[in-house]
This record gives structure tokens, C-alpha cells and sequence, in this order.
């Protein structure tokens, strides 16, 4: 017999469905809540609230465990690569070398994005963030490919929008970088895989071809296949709920994207580095900024640290971190900030503060280190975060509409003035 929950309200008992999860996680079900006993719940933030079931991804923030479609991250992070991940975020399962190399090719006829496009760029300052021009662009998508528009499209036109959605978004980020350095553009060249294509995109210049670095490949890929999903986070739930009111995929993505953009969200890799910066700067004592996280009163956080669901290690850090010294130590660069954000691990990780809080440094905490060495400019970290949340978006977006989900529309407990009637303003006091 399924376990059931009970709900004693005004001395009424009402049982409430149980849920349990493939990983045994368990929840009330609360969709007749309301209907039965004329109550609602109140989560701001949604701490206690899970807004859909999904086959995804699966974390346990307490055990530091993080797996897509059930492989561990420590496994496809170690032995795939992004576009096999890719794949197997938005299909579900890990494809055969013919199913991957077929939907690399597919992917590769349509990198380009339309000439017309390009004008989009020319009409943003050079100082614009590419995190707004990214987001702005990848709506624009919608423009040029009016079918996507069309709520009751066909399976084959979803996974063409999907096609194009995963083939122009480097191109998308890579010009929004050139934009950004006042470089021109560079086109995508078919003959280059996904993470090398997005880096000549990137670097390459009209006098002097971008080559290829396997360690940088490599590192790349790593990075982008640790931030491919992560359930439903702030950006993705963006997404969802987005496409829940059967907006098109384009707009539902560059939702993410400005969701993603917020510094305690995906903003934390590009703020943890201008930190770092300024501990630096300021002569590198941790301590310093470890009591001023610690001050009520102050409003410094300690970026890169802390997590809503991870009160453990986030795994992804752990794999990051490691990264770091071998990627710092392939390419010969020692970057100072490295030393001072170990540092200021160590001692946070031993203060009563962050140990009663737990709070652990996240993905953010050590990315930022690896795209400066990779020569990504700040501004674009949380670009990079956003190609590879990419596919994550995608998977739950295109489930969020196979279990054709309803509308998202949460409810309220209103606090305001109780009914009053209109004075005319010239009997107001
Ligand atoms: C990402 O959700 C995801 O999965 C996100 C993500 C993904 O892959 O999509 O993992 C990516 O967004 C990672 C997080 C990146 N953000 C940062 O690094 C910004 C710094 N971290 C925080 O602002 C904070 O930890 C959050 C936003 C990440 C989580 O905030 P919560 O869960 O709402 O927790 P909270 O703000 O209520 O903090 C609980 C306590 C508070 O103190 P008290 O009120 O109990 O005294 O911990 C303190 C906070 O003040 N705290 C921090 C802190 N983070 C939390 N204090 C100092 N420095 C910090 N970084």
C-alpha cells in the first residue's frame, strides 16, 4: 500500500499522496491540496518544493553525488566528451560512434547564422556585456525561423530547432566576443570539431589561424560537460516554466540565459575571479575577506562558495579544482589567484562560520581560473557557462513539453490592504 501523508487542519485529518523517486526521494503530492482543504503552501524560493518530476539528472546534496541520465559526472568528465554528453542529456541515452558521428554532421550544416545577423552586433557597444548580446541574439533566432513559433509543431521541426539551437549558439558567443574585442568575425569551419570550432570562432584572426591546443580541447570540453545540467536550478526552472506557456524553444533558452546571468547564479564564475582579484590586489590577506563574508553588516559574500543543494563538496569543483593544477601546469602559466583562492578555501573550510553553514565552494569557485588560462576574458565566463548548460536546457525543456506540462503559475498569500473605496484625488488629504 503506498504511504500516504496526513494533514490535520482545523481539526480535519486529510491524507495527501506520497511520491517516491527512482532514488527513493520522497514528496507529498500536493496537486489537489488546495481543492480539498481551500489551503495553499508558501516556499519563497521553492527550498521545499519540487516543481516537476524528471529523469534527467539526479544530485544528492548531501552526498556530493551529481549523475546525467545515471552515469556519474566523475565518469563522463573523465572518459566522454561534450557532444557525446549532449547527446545523452537530450535523448537519454549514450549514443553508437554512427549515432554520434551522425549528429555531429548535422550539427556542422548549420553553424552559420543568418548575414542579416550580423547587423545585431555592429548596433551594440563594444563594452556591451556578451552575456546581454548572447541572450538578445539567441531570441532573435526566432525572427529568422518564424515555424518555431508554432506550438503544435512537429516532432521532426522540434529537433530541427534543436539542430540549429545547438550549432549557432557558439557561433552566437564566439562573435559576441569579437563584438566585444572590436576583432571580425570568424566562421565557423566544419572541418573542426564542436569545442575546437567554438575556439577558432573565438581566436582565430584574419592574419593568423587559431591552432588547435589538445590540452586546451580537453580542458574545455571538461569544463563544458561539468555545467551541461544540474536539474532544476534557477535558470533551468527559467526555462521550464518559460516554455510552459509554449513560448518557442529560441525565447525559452535566452530566458535561461538572463536567469543564468545574476551573480549568485551563473554571474558567480566571472564575480569569484574579480574577488580573487581584488584580495590580491588588496595584498592577498584571506582572513580579511573571510570576517568581512562573515559580517551581517557587510554585504561581501564569499563568490564561489555555498550552494542551495550541495551541503557537501560540489562534486563538480572537486573534478574542477584538479583541472586547475594540471591545466595551469600543461600550459606553463602560474596564475597567482590560484594560490589565493586554495587559500581561502582552506581557511574557510575550518571556520565555524562556513562549517555550521555548510558551505563548500561550488563549480564557480575554480572555473573562472581555467577560462583565464584557456585566454577567455572575464566577461565571457558566464558565456561559457551558458554553452555548456546548453544541452541541460534543451533536455528539460523538450520534457517539461513531452509530459505537456501545464502552464507554470504559482499561487500567493496576499498581504496588501483589504478592500478600501476610490476617494477622488481632490477630496485626498
Ligand atoms: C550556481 O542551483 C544550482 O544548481 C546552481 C548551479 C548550477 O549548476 O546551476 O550549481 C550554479 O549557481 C552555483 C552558485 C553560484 N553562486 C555563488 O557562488 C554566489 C555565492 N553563494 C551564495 O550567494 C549562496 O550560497 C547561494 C545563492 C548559492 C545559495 O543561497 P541559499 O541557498 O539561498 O542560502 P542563503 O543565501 O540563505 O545562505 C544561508 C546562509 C546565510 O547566512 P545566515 O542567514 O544563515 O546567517 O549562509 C550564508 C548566508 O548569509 N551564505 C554565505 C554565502 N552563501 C551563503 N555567507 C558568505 N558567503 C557566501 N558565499
Amino acid at each position: 500500500m503506498s504511504e500516504k501523508a496526513e494533514l490535520i487542519l482545523e481539526g480535519k485529518s486529510f491524507q495527501l499522496p506520497v511520491v517516491v523517486g527512482s532514488e527513493n526521494e520522497k514528496a507529498i503530492d500536493i496537486t489537489n491540496l488546495r481543492q480539498e482543504t481551500g489551503y495553499i503552501t508558501l516556499d519563497s524560493g521553492y527550498k521545499n518544493t519540487g516543481a516537476t518530476s524528471s529523469a534527467i539528472t539526479f544530485l544528492d546534496g548531501e552526498e556530493g553525488i551529481l549523475r546525467y541520465r545515471g552515469y556519474p559526472i566523475e565518469q563522463l568528465a573523465e572518459r566522454s566528451n561534450f557532444l557525446e554528453v549532449t547527446y545523452l542529456l537530450v535523448k537519454g541515452e549514450l549514443p553508437t560512434k554512427e549515432q554520434l558521428d551522425a549528429f555531429a554532421e548535422k550539427i556542422k550544416m548549420h553553424t552559420l547564422i543568418h548575414e542579416d545577423m550580423k547587423r545585431f552586433y555592429e548596433a551594440y557597444p563594444t563594452y556591451a556585456h556578451p552575456m546581454g548580446v548572447v541572450a538578445s541574439i539567441t531570441c532573435s533566432l526566432s525572427t529568422f525561423y518564424p515555424k518555431s513559433l508554432n506550438p503544435n509543431r512537429s516532432k521532426d521541426q522540434v529537433d530541427l530547432t534543436i539542430t540549429r539551437l545547438l550549432a549557432k549558439f557558439p557561433t552566437i558567443a564566439a562573435w559576441a566576443y569579437k563584438n566585444s574585442v572590436g576583432h571580425p568575425v570568424a566562421y565557423p569551419k566544419n572541418s573542426l570539431g564542436y569545442v575546437d570550432n567554438f575556439l577558432h570562432m573565438m581566436f582565430s584572426l584574419p592574419s593568423q589561424e587559431y591552432e588547435v591546443d589538445p590540452v586546451i580541447t580537453s580542458a574545455l570540453d571538461k569544463l563544458l560537460i561539468l555545467h551541461a545540467d544540474h536539474e532544476q536550478n534557477c535558470s533551468t526552472s527559467t526555462v521550464r516554466i518559460v516554455g510552459s506557456s509554449q513560448a518557442n524553444l529560441y525565447s525559452s533558452i535566452a530566458s535561461g540565459c538572463i536567469a543564468l546571468w545574476g551573480p549568485l547564479h551563473g554571474g558567480a564564475n566571472q564575480a569569484v575571479i574579480e574577488m580573487l582579484d581584488v584580495i590580491r590586489n588588496d595584498g592577498g590577506d584571506v582572513m580579511k575577506f573571510v570576517a568581512k563574508a562573515k559580517d551581517k553588516d557587510d554585504p561581501f559574500r564569499l563568490m564561489g562558495f555555498g550552494h542551495r543543494v550541495y551541503k557537501n563538496f560540489d562534486p563538480r569543483a572537486r573534478i574542477i579544482k584538479k583541472a586547475c593544477d594540471d591545466v595551469l601546469n600543461k600550459l606553463g602559466i602560474h596564475d597567482p589567484v590560484l594560490d589565493i583562492a586554495k587559500k581561502l578555501e582552506e581557511v574557510a573550510l575550518n571556520d565555524e562560520y562556513f562549517v555550521e553553514r555548510k558551505l563548500y565552494p561550488n563549480v564557480d569557485f575554480y572555473s573562472g581560473i581555467i577560462y583565464r588560462a584557456l585566454g577567455i576574458p572575464v566577461d565571457m565566463f558566464t558565456v561559457m557557462f551558458a554553452l555548456g548548460r546548453l544541452p541541460g536546457w534543451i533536455a528539460q525543456w523538450q520534457e517539461m513539453i513531452d509530459h505537456k506540462e501545464p502552464i507554470g503559475r504559482p499561487r500567493q498569500i496576499y498581504t496588501g490592504a483589504t478592500t478600501r473605496d476610490y476617494v477622488n484625488i481632490a477630496e485626498r488629504g
